[in-house]
């Protein structure tokens, strides 16, 4: 039977907006509308079924933990991110999940954010292609996603009343290009829509958003949910394009729905425009598969992938070891790993494998263990500290351990700082200065800090939190069974400071002011100057990669094509992500960061083996928000194509020139002398027609220089008498859209 809302009472359809306990939609069975069924995600399922319950209090089905989006994020693989959903598509459809909660595309505005371990990257290409990668993956099996948060729900502190105060070009710039390629290229069947106001209106009441931006610009024909008690005011969700208040409110909101269209607060011609997104959602609806998942295969590829995610920053030489190096393994994560984060995303492991238990895989020898720190603080920390330094003074490595506890971070708070715990930078420099050779591996959702001890070792491995089986995969990268090939999705800084959204960050009074605007993560340190520590991008290998005969050709007006020749010249088979930034700085009067990221590819090749990748540069490459326009505007000028190791390295780069959009501003009386001077139309003709030696005068360079930005009604006003008001009315009238003919 295939229903409309025209077949449904008033009273249907106010149900059919509202959810049914935390994971189901309302259910019509005599019209065979059926409840349709969601479960958090996104890199592995908290399906609770019926009865349960969304603080996590109660157990869920057992699933797959795989890499949370921290650690897919450095994968900068799309396949990876496919691979991965592939498989929890697949889960789904055994326990009959239609839609998955995820994946969360948020940037990481700050390292500070407590749900950064949930979100890709702090660039919105990379968080994009991944996204995407992500959602037409998991569609591909069937099973719906809800893409989340939408928008500008950058932080936990004060997450369902703050108001994240952002202009329109940073929105546009920074926050929305990830769920805009996401929608377009993916079309996911729901997003979710955030807790947080923005720029003071709350997201699920937010009609520029919802409708106007989401689905009159992008074209999302799918349903949007409210994030889980994000909605304060049925009637004004519901006329702003939110269709789904999630979780269900036990029945109290659907009268009030009713009766907001009895009295007129909301048009029912927006209720049911909802109503029809909703039906629209039974698509997705399917019985449980009750396919037989092959947990044992699930568990390998969650170290499979894993492996591919994992970031070496530094290595001199130590790493790989072989299977008789003598080791010391020291830090309570090698027995009891941290894997993922808390809240809403976490998993009931089908098994979780620690480094200590791959190891007889890997080594042929016997391999002394010390947790070095525990993870409650309640043990004697000098003793747990002595005793793994004598085990490290008697090994030829000591591989460490470290990261932040499930306590540290998690969704519902943001960190203060971002240091390692003090017993473990403790810890790992008692250890270093006694070892011959000290590796450090890493484990934690944010971004922290390796400051202190940085010199002091000879490796570091940043796992990020790297799902269930992270322990095997760390293994494998640590005895080069995998060569590592993850790269950081986000800037490792020297000092927290050193990001420009800290002066910013959670905000007060209910606000949160985006004052960084466009220079978040990389973007910010390239601009002023600052060395991170480890720079967005950055990420080792085990072999060498020689890169050259890089090209750039013009391909249109606002377009261009990136080549370059990679060729593996290290022993062994690897992965080089290659990297295209793009800086765009020396046009216009437009602040631009000193580069952004406008192209990658993970590319694999066996020893001495070359490829040449091409990597197409399309108009938005080039293109600011240009407010005037309410559009993406590509100037006429230069841009500097840059090929990068990571986003500090820039090993070559060329210049082009582009013909751009051609656009012709209009003049007014607000315009400046300059403008009019400059302007592609009225400057060349300016001076012969308005006819005046003291216009003249003032044009020449070295007096414009103080007086060019005089608005032109002052130059106007001090020739009204020899100049008539019509003159300058005709000019402009020359630059008016309609008018114009491009130079
Ligand atoms: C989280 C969402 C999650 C939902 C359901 C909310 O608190 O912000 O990401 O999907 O709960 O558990």
């Amino acid at each position: 039977m295939n229903i409309a809302a025209s077949d449904l009472t008033l009273e249907q359809k106010s149900h059919l907006v509202s959810g049914v306990g935390p994971w189901y939609t309302f259910g019509i069975p005599e019209l065979d509308v059926e409840p349709v069924i969601l479960s958090d995600g996104p890199h592995g399922l908290r399906y609770q079924g019926e009865g349960g319950e969304n603080f996590g209090l109660t157990e869920s089905a057992k699933s797959t933990c795989f890499p949370p989006a921290v650690a897919i994020g450095s994968s900068w693989d799309p396949s990876v991110a496919e691979r991965v959903a592939t498989a929890i598509g697949q889960e789904a459809r055994a326990l009959g999940v239609n839609i998955v909660l995820g994946p969360g595309v948020n940037i990481k505005r700050s390292p500070l954010c407590g749900r950064n371990f949930e979100y890709l990257s702090e660039d919105p290409l990379l968080s994009g292609v991944l996204g995407a990668a992500y959602v037409e993956a998991i569609q591909a099996e069937g099973v719906g996603c809800s893409v989340k948060h939408f928008a500008a729900n950058n932080q936990e502190h004060d997450r369902m009343r703050v108001s994240s105060d952002v202009d329109e070009r940073t929105l546009r710039e920074i926050y929305f290009p990830a769920f805009e390629r996401i929608v377009k290229e993916a079309r996911p069947a729901t997003l979710m829509c955030s807790y947080n106001r923005i720029n003071g209106v709350f997201a699920s009441e937010n009609r520029w958003l919802l409708t106007d931006v989401l689905r009159g610009e992008w074209g999302f024909d799918g349903a949007v949910m409210s994030d889980w008690g994000a909605v304060h005011d049925n009637a004004a969700a519901l006329s702003a394009g939110l269709d789904l208040e999630m979780p269900g409110t036990d029945g109290r909101t659907p009268p009030l729905i009713a009766d907001a269209v009895r009295n007129g607060t909301l048009d029912e011609a927006d209720l049911d425009v909802s109503v029809e997104r909703i039906l629209g959602l039974q698509a997705w609806r399917a019985e449980p598969s009750h396919a037989e998942i092959d947990v044992d295969a699930h568990h390998r590829l969650a170290r499979e992938v894993a492996a591919e995610c994992a970031v070496l920053l530094k290595n001199d030489g130590t790493l790989p070891l072989s299977a008789t190096t003598k080791l010391a393994v020291i830090g309570e994560f090698a027995r009891t790993p941290r894997f993922q984060g808390g809240g809403s995303s976490h998993v009931a492991v089908t098994r979780s494998e620690s480094f200590l238990d791959a190891l007889p895989e890997l080594t042929d020898l016997d391999v002394a263990f010390a947790p070095g720190f525990d993870l409650d603080g309640s043990g004697d920390e000098s003793a747990l500290r002595d005793a793994a330094v004598e085990l490290a003074s008697d090994a030829e490595v000591a591989v460490i351990f470290a990261g932040l506890g499930e306590s540290d971070e998690s969704e519902g708070f943001d960190r203060t700082s971002i240091e390692l715990p003090r017993a473990q930078v403790d810890l790992i420099r008692a250890v270093a200065a006694v070892a011959p050779r000290t590796v450090v591996v890493l484990s934690n959702g944010g971004v922290v800090s390796v400051e202190g001890w940085h010199d002091d070792v000879a490796a570091i491995l940043e796992g990020f939190l790297l799902g269930q089986a992270s322990g095997g995969a760390i293994a494998d990268v640590v005895f080069g069974v995998v060569n590592p090939s993850g790269r950081l999705a986000e800037t490792i800084p020297r000092r927290l400071a050193d990001h420009p959204s800290t002066q910013n960050f959670p905000g007060e009074r209910g606000h949160v002011v985006y004052g960084e605007r466009l220079l978040v993560g990389y973007r910010a340190l390239t601009t002023l100057d600052t060395p991170a520590r480890y720079p967005f991008g950055h990420g080792l290998s085990y072999t060498t990669f020689e890169l050259s005969d890089f090209t750039v050709e013009v391909t249109g007006a606002d377009s261009a094509v990136a080549g370059v020749k990679v060729t593996n010249t290290g022993p062994r088979e690897g992965a080089h992500v290659v990297q295209i930034y793009v800086d765009a700085t020396s046009n216009g009067d437009i602040q631009r960061p000193a580069r952004e990221l406008r192209a990658f590819e993970k590319v694999t090749l066996g020893p001495g083996e070359s490829t040449v990748v091409s990597l197409p540069l399309d108009r938005r490459a080039f293109a600011f928000w240009d407010i005037d326009e309410s559009d993406w505007v590509v100037e006429a000028g230069s841009y500097i194509v840059q090929l990068g190791r990571d986003s500090e390295t820039i090993v070559a780069e060329q210049p082009i020139s582009l013909t751009g959009d051609g656009i012709v501003r209009e003049l007014t009386l607000w315009s400046t002398l300059e403008e009019w001077l400059t302007h592609p139309v009225v400057g060349p003709v300016m001076l012969d027609e308005i006819d005046s030696d003291r216009l003249r005068y003032v044009a020449q360079p070295h007096i414009l220089r103080g007086i060019g930005t005089l608005p032109m009604r002052k130059i106007a006003d001090s020739l009204r008498d020899t100049v008539a008001p019509e003159t300058f009315d005709a000019l402009m009238a020359r630059t008016r859209r309609d008018e114009v003919v491009a130079p």
